[in-house]
């Protein structure tokens, strides 16, 4: 062990400050990554379960247009929740309220952006 020769601590060691620091950025690393993890689910979810079959109804595949301001009939978030709640059920997706919930939020982020409560 080297010890530094000012102080006489070790050379390598954090200071309680430095620790602390650390922890509070992993904290916030962890809490950022549980906080957007419905959504990113959600689009794995529809990718698994839903894209295909929105895909084959556009010529050029692209099953997303269906979520565009010019061709959805969605007007607000609990419709749109409710329409995926039917979807899933419908191709038996075995969804819980989480997946639901999941796709839903995705699905709003990215597309319909409505205000929540709406
Ligand atoms: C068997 C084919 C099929 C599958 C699988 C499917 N959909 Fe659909 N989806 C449709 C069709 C057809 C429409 C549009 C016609 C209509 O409005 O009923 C639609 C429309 C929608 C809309 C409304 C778009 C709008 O704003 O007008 C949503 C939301 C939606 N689907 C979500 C889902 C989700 C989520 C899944 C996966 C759980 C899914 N769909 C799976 C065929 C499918």
């Amino acid at each position: 062990m080297r010890l530094n020769p000012i102080t006489g601590s070790r050379a390598l060691s954090s200071s309680p400050r430095t620790l602390l620091a650390r922890w509070g950025l992993i904290a916030a690393l962890l809490s950022s990554v549980v906080s957007t993890c419905h959504a990113s689910d959600g689009a794995a979810l529809h990718r698994k379960s839903c894209a295909s079959c929105h895909n084959g109804m556009f010529p050029g595949g692209d099953g997303e247009m269906i979520y565009s301001a010019e061709f959805r009939k969605i007007k607000q978030l609990t419709q749109l929740r409710q329409r995926v709640e039917t979807c899933a059920s419908r191709v038996n997706a075995g969804w819980f309220d989480e997946e639901i919930d999941g796709v839903t939020q995705w699905l709003n982020q990215r597309f319909y952006r409505f205000q929540s409560g709406k």
